[in-house]
């Protein structure tokens, strides 16, 4: 199969990462099937996405003019086998768990056309494991899309143990094609690129946090102000060799015997969960607010992610 030949693209899951995945695809001139055991995720599918794009039309992504286009190539089937019965790539965004992403690819295997590609966006599962039991494991291959993933750009694209290239360099080219940018990771390691190197941050953030070093408004700001006001624009690598890339190697180690090594994330942190802190989705975390400020943040966030987008590629 080649780039031209993919139109149809089959989404399973139609949560915070599927609604977002199946807009993509939608704007960029895809037909999409969603489908989801859950009906409350299809009812509301066309509403989350609209509510997107309206945001996308505020920022002069989209315009107003192509919306009912792009809802119109979305449709909901009722089951996997109904959604992945035609298409060309599917993408599984279901619940992060060993065995339902086995029986799902197991199923996927069986119901769509031979030629499909079957694409997961897990987080941290391996699909040469999870899909091992799948016929043709060349056109299995991990995409993982980052939230919200109808904004975000990078996709870092992995391979499983039998994936072949035609596969992965088809993902990329469509990936490409969407506005996406597909990083490529060429080793299958748990975590990819992008959490490992989120969770090495975020390991020294909670112990900070919970040492009381700062509060949860300087650490973030800390971040922000400082090497992330950089990094929407500058690599950490091209910064270290503009910095002296020797500098960074003295400071480096310096600081790095001091800081958090743990390979369990800081007590305070796993105290707040357990005591049902999780953040928006029960009004308290790190910060604590009520739901209309929530629905602000967020609303907040994807005007501020999109002109940033803008700016990128606009
Ligand atoms: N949320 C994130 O920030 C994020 C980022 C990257 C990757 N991911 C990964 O993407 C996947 C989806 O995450 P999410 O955040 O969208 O989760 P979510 O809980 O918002 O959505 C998952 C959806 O899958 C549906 N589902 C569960 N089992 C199913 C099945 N057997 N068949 C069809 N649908 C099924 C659920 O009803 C739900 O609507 C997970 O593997 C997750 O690890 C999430």
């Amino acid at each position: 199969m080649e780039l031209k030949d993919v139109r149809r693209i089959a989404i399973i899951g139609a949560g915070i990462m599927g609604h977002g995945i199946a807009q993509t695809f939608a704007t960029s001139g895809y037909s999409v099937t969603v489908t989801d055991t859950n009906r409350d995720a299809l009812d509301t599918l066309f509403d989350r996405i609209g509510k997107n794009l309206a945001t996308f039309v505020e920022a002069g992504l989209v315009t107003e003019a192509s919306v009912p286009e792009i809802l119109r190539r979305i449709r909901v089937a009722a089951t996997l086998e109904e959604a992945g019965s035609d298409a060309d790539v599917v993408i599984e965004a279901a619940l992060e768990d060993f065995d339902v992403k086995r029986a799902l690819f197991n199923r996927m295997d069986a119901a769509c056309p031979p030629h499909a590609i079957l694409a997961s966006n897990s987080s941290s599962l391996l699909i040469s494991d999870f899909a091992s039991e799948v016929h043709g494991q060349d056109r299995c291959i991990l995409t993982h899309w980052m939230n919200p993933p109808h904004i975000v750009p990078a996709v870092e694209v992995i391979p499983g143990r039998h994936t072949s290239e035609e596969t992965y360099e088809l993902m990329c080219a469509l990936l490409l094609k969407v506005g996406k940018q597909p990083v490529r990771v060429r080793k299958e390691i748990p975590g990819f690129l992008v959490n490992r190197i989120q969770m090495a941050m975020m390991r020294e953030i909670w112990s900070l946090w919970d040492q009381g070093v700062a509060s949860a408004e300087d650490l973030d700001m800390a971040v922000m102000g400082s090497f992330g006001f950089r990094l929407p624009s500058l690599g950490p690598l091209l910064s270290n060799d503009l910095a002296g890339a020797d500098t960074s190697l003295r400071v480096g180690s310096l600081i790095l015997p001091h800081i958090d090594n743990s390979t369990t994330p800081a007590e305070g942190f796993r105290a707040m969960i357990e005591a049902g802190n999780y953040g928006l989705k029960t009004g308290s975390g790190f910060f604590s607010h009520t739901p209309d400020e929530w629905a602000d943040i967020v609303e907040k966030r994807d005007r501020i992610l999109l002109r940033r987008l803008k700016c990128l590629y606009g």
